[in-house]
């Protein structure tokens, strides 16, 4: 089955530099020969350049954290899936801490969808349970407990599948889980046949911690 690895970076510089982060991963990860995807989410002053480090890469893609509800035009500070074409080929959307910080609702959620899937980029949408829809036309969903994000506390396979089962998910949905995972525990989920892949965040900013958990595959 293929898995799918994100690291989301957040509002952080990896590690060092992102130069340095992307020189140890690819010197790694061009030994690899499997079948997973794995996507690099930096924030968007870097996309540019992981995108150019990554192009050859068959396995490797680049994504945004985030993208406009908005189309171009006069919106200021805002980035446009037009302006992000030909850069990234995924956008995660609705991640909890933009539903926190930025008052981020579902119907917003749902515009930037659309806005993505319009120009071909595929929406890696974030849920914190089974209280929050997901918008038509979603085929990756990451599911994201509050209580597990940049806590160390990592919600086990078994409550994870549960919540699975609780969610109405689309057919053929690829559902992944994000929340403390890391070289340790990364493992846990990669083996079961309900989980298709994982976001890692605090240990994505440490390219050996990330291709550690790329390994274990
Ligand atoms: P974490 O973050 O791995 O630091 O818990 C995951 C996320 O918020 O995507």
């Amino acid at each position: 089955m293929k898995k799918y690895i994100v690291a989301n970076w957040k509002a952080n510089r990896p590690k060092n530099s992102v130069d340095e982060w992307l020189n140890v991963f690819l010197k790694k990860i061009n030994q690899q020969t499997d079948e997973s995807s794995i996507v690099l989410c930096p924030s968007f002053p870097f996309i540019p350049l992981v995108a150019e480090k990554v192009k050859s890469l068959k396995n490797v893609f680049v994504g945004s954290q985030d993208i406009s509800s908005f189309g171009e035009g006069n919106y200021t500070g805002e980035v446009p899936s037009a302006l992000l074409s030909g850069l990234v080929d995924y956008s995660i959307i609705g991640h909890s801490e933009r539903r926190t910080h930025l008052n981020e609702s579902d119907e917003i959620l749902t515009k930037k969808v659309s806005k993505a899937r319009e120009i071909g980029i595929e929406p890696i949408f974030c849920i914190r349970g089974n209280q929050d829809p997901i918008p038509e036309g979603v085929k990756i969903i990451a599911y994201e407990p509050v209580l597990a994000i940049g806590t160390g506390n990592n919600e086990s396979l078994p409550d994870v599948l549960q919540v699975k089962q609780s969610l109405k998910l689309p057919p053929d949905a690829i559902f992944l889980y994000g929340g403390s995972v890391d070289q340790d525990n990364a493992r846990s989920y990669l083996s079961s046949d309900q989980i298709n892949g994982l976001l890692v965040g605090t240990a994505s900013l440490d390219p050996e911690r990330f291709y550690a958990i790329t390994c274990s595959l």
